[in-house]
């Protein structure tokens, strides 16, 4: 008997995010590999980190020693949740490795972040690590960064003076497009450290170096999704495996 085409598209949407989070999985496992008994370790934020916090998890309970620092309340939640040991960025300055996601990497290992709004604690944790690797599905992987919104977070102080400051510069740099406040319910969307995400659709960004300093130099500026210099490999999952970006 045939289904009907709502129930086949229903399962077809299934399986396609079995195999979304399949990759992810894949990413994160490759990730382990680069993890030793007794590192200090930065936890990443988002979908594809909360795969590597559940394998991690395993290893943990199965003997393995590591001391976590989570770059998100949300990562904080989920490491407890599953007994992975966390200490803070205070008590451990200087970690050996960061393992986290990205929304975008390019083949010279710039990425955006941000999406799941943590990148002010991802940058701090990622700039505190020796090595930093990168753990995504072949969609984030692009030539030109700039298709996914670049998150900034700012101050909530002048944020309109703000947000005219960063047209400003993108437009000195021959960027525009619509810069909109991440919302989220019936308010604004706030970090971690109480801050508000702008989420600007410049569309490519072919200077990435300059956009960066560019926004580093707006007093109102927190910090801004792009990582440049920080990635030291991209683990890439596709339907075939795993690939190393470096
Ligand atoms: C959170 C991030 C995430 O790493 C990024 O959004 C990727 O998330 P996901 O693995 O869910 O696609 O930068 O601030």
């Amino acid at each position: 008997a045939g289904s009907s085409p709502a129930f086949r598209a229903s399962i077809r949407g299934s399986e396609w995010r079995m195999d979304a989070r399949q990759m992810k999985i894949k990413a994160a496992e490759a990730a382990l590999d680069y993890v030793e008994d007794g590192m200090r370790l930065g936890i990443g934020t988002g979908s594809t980190a909360e795969e590597f916090v559940r394998l991690l998890a395993e290893k943990v309970a199965a003997g393995f020693r590591i001391q976590g620092v989570p770059t998100s309340e949300r990562t904080a939640r989920l490491c407890l949740e599953l007994g992975v040991p966390l200490k803070s960025l205070d008590e451990l300055p200087e970690l050996d490795l960061t393992v986290d996601g990205a929304d975008e990497v390019d083949r010279r290992l710039r990425l955006i972040k941000g999406g799941g709004g943590a990148l002010l604690r991802e940058k701090i944790v990622a700039a505190a690590s020796a090595r930093m690797v990168v753990i995504a599905d072949e969609s984030k992987v692009v030539d030109v960064l700039g298709a996914f919104k670049l998150p900034i977070e700012v101050n909530p102080f002048g944020q309109i003076a703000t947000l005219i400051a960063i047209e400003k510069a993108a437009s000195r740099l021959g960027l525009a497009g619509d810069i909109t406040l991440r919302t989220s319910g019936d308010g604004p969307f706030m970090t971690d450290g109480g801050h508000l995400i702008l989420d600007a659709s410049f569309g490519r960004i072919p200077d990435a170096e300059a956009l960066a300093a560019d926004l580093n130099a707006i007093p109102g500026v927190v910090e801004h999704g792009l990582f440049i210099g920080m990635a030291s490999l991209a683990i890439i999952a596709g339907p075939e495996g795993a690939r190393v970006l470096m």
